[in-house]
């Protein structure tokens, strides 16, 4: 059995636990040191064959799986393997050669990155879509038409941009588009590696992504969110419909008439003047 295996973000302990699971039990572990600290390889049994794949092609990891018909074998991707894993050419494979494999899924860079933040990506009022996109870079061939981060940035929605902390400026004119319904103000933050020990979350505007993004210094293991959702200055009436006592639905009854639209939301005044509590790493 092969098993494509989401290690998480970075934190070892945000491994799921079948894929720890999977880990103890493998005979062979292929694991990518470019996005997995080997802190994660804790969870694999001492006496499996390692092997680093930074250096290996697609052709060389399917050698490994070749040369180990009948092992456990544990493909180990960062994050969730179905985010920008490049597991489904494997799979082709796995499929061709009838190979029996699955998927462990993973907890993505992305959830890490908003808990870094300490923040919700779909808040009501402000948006209810998530786009996980890229810029184009090196691989421009493999991006579709009309998916570009400029078209994306027309909807308003959060845009969570990976793979493109290299290229700050080509980021931040994609944002700033003639179609754009962002500005200079919408909020924006950069994460770079969320869940690691040296963790760090910058609040910025598109105005200044550019340079923010350009001063960590950082060109990998980076993740930008942008949008107003993310934003502090929130009207009070942007409350979720689902735990308000005046709204009822399939679990629940309407505790009293009457909808809390308009009523202050416990601690909005706090976080609005800025004042956290953010989490550990987060600077503004
Ligand atoms: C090849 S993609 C893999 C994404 C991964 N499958 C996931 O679910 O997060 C690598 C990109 O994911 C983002 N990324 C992965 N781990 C990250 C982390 N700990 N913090 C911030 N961004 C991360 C970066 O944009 C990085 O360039």
């Amino acid at each position: 059995m092969i098993s494509f295996v989401g290690a998480g973000p970075g934190a070892p302990d945000l491994i799921t636990l079948r894929g720890a699971a999977r880990l103890a039990a493998a005979d062979v572990v292929v694991w990518a040191s470019s996005l997995v600290p080997r802190a994660v390889l804790d969870h694999a049994n001492p006496s499996a064959v390692v092997h680093d794949s930074a250096g290996m092609t697609l052709e060389d990891v399917l050698g490994v799986y070749e040369q180990h018909p009948g092992a456990a074998i544990v493909r180990l991707h960062s994050g969730d393997p179905s985010v920008y894993g490049a597991i489904q050419e494997q799979i082709d494979w796995c499929v061709a050669e009838e190979r029996d494999f699955e998927i462990v899924p993973g907890v993505s860079s992305l959830g890490a990155a908003a808990a870094a933040a300490g923040c919700e990506l779909t808040v009501p009022g402000l948006a209810q879509s998530v786009v996980i996109t890229r810029l184009a870079g090196r691989t421009a061939s493999s991006m579709p038409e009309r998916q570009s981060v400029a078209s994306f940035a027309a909807h308003g929605a959060t845009l969570a941009v990976f793979l493109s902390a290299a290229q700050p400026r080509e980021l931040q004119q994609s944002l700033l588009g003639p179609d754009s319904a962002f500005d200079g103000a919408t909020p924006a933050l950069i994460v770079v590696r969320a869940s690691w020990p040296d963790q760090r979350v910058v609040w910025t505007t598109v105005g200044r992504l550019a340079a923010d993004l350009a001063a960590t210094g950082a060109r990998t293991t980076v993740l930008v969110l942008v949008g107003p959702a993310l934003g502090r200055d929130r009207p009070d009436s942007l409350r979720s419909h689902l735990y308000d006592p005046g709204w009822a639905h399939l679990f629940r009854r309407r505790s009293r008439p009457g909808s809390t639209e308009g009523r202050p939301i416990p601690g909005a005044a706090e976080r609005r003047v800025g004042s956290g509590p953010f989490p550990p790493g987060v600077s503004r």
